[in-house]
């Protein structure tokens, strides 16, 4: 049977009658189920073997329904949604009944996404339910930015991936909390701090949620692991400890001295931060049948998606 296609009718008929589905957004792909239905979110969890503790995203396709899914927006949505939505942006808010406690593992916030692909746009369209999506990866591994990517980790255990092609943007959207009076950045992702701060024309804060008790534990360390140990920080001290023909590197926009071409992943020659987000984790995956032990990865400028991208390399990292 095919497994993965552009079927949009096959994955509605899938999702309206509760089975999970692979999707296409423009941040990295989904593992989407129908969200008002228990039973189709617990499949997500038990497909990823996601810990139950970690809540998931809703997905729709505008602001229409809103007041079904949250109590309240706050001052900063409406400025944020028209900026940014459909695109690579999560918003918390205060949650109403209808969503069940499963996916959001008992917190009385929900996170709500406007994914920008077309594709994914249809879908929502096309449906009467919001749809949970957590990133389609295993727990703790690189999210997928395509669709095979996705028939790697899954296999036979997911019964349709609806291909949209590789995503655009290639990081996790950015999480940004507003139940509370301040917003409060919770993830770092494929829209930049900058950006947010120049329409709220505040400055807002990024906190990395402790581990022991995570607020989004997409942010706890030793996540996003590539499978093989990976060095992030300066090159030059890294560069002194290993063998050089058996290391993998992922550079921004320059070659890194002594390592094989082949064992090269330079994500943007131009320099060119949305270009290197878009393409770092297949970088990451493209290791797996490379002959080495080790990746170094260089810090990316600390600015813009530089940001989110040095933060995934922190967490892919070994210490
Ligand atoms: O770009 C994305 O956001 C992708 C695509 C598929 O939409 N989705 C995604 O979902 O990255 P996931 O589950 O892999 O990451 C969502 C993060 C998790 O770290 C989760 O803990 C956090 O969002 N999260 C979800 N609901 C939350 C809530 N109510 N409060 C705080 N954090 C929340
Ligand atoms: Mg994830």
């Amino acid at each position: 049977m095919q497994k993965m296609g552009t079927d949009l009718k096959k994955a509605i008929s899938l999702l309206q009658s509760g089975q999970a589905v692979a999707i296409p957004t423009e941040t990295v792909y989904g593992l989407a189920a129908n969200a008002l239905m228990p039973e189709a979110v617990a499949q997500i969890f038990e497909l990823k073997q996601r810990p139950a503790f970690d809540p998931l995203i809703i997905h729709l396709a505008d602001n229409t329904n809103l007041n079904r899914y949250v109590r309240e927006t706050g001052p900063f949505f409406d400025k944020l949604y028209q900026a940014f939505s459909p695109g690579p942006i999560t918003y918390i808010l205060p949650k109403k009944d209808l969503i069940p406690d499963l996916v959001t593992a008992g917190h009385p916030t929900v996170g709500l996404r406007f994914p920008g692909h077309p594709m994914a746009l249809d879908l929502l369209k096309s449906l009467d339910f919001p749809l949970a999506a957590p990133s389609a990866n295993l727990f703790g591994k690189v999210s997928p930015t395509s669709a095979q990517h996705v028939a790697d980790q899954f296999g036979e255990g997911l019964e349709y991936i609806l291909d949209g092609g590789k995503c655009k943007v290639g990081l996790e959207s950015t999480i940004i909390d507003l139940s509370q009076n301040d917003p409060i950045v919770l993830r770092l992702g494929g829209l930049s701090l900058e950006e947010i701060e120049d329409v709220l024309d505040k400055k807002v804060a990024f906190t990395k949620s402790s581990s022991s008790n995570p607020k989004a534990p997409g942010m706890l360390s030793a996540h996003y692991s590539p499978g093989i140990p990976l060095c992030h920080g300066s090159l030059n001290q890294n560069l002194e400890k290993v063998n050089r023909q058996r290391t993998g590197s992922i550079s921004f926009c320059k070659k890194v001295a002594g390592i094989p071409d082949k064992n090269q992943r330079v994500l943007s020659p131009n320099g060119d931060l949305k270009e290197a987000a878009s393409k770092l984790f297949a970088a990451l995956r493209s290791f797996d049948e490379a002959e080495i032990d080790v990746i170094i990865a260089s810090e990316f400028p600390q600015e813009g998606l530089g940001r989110a991208i040095n933060d995934r390399l922190r967490r892919a990292s070994v210490s």
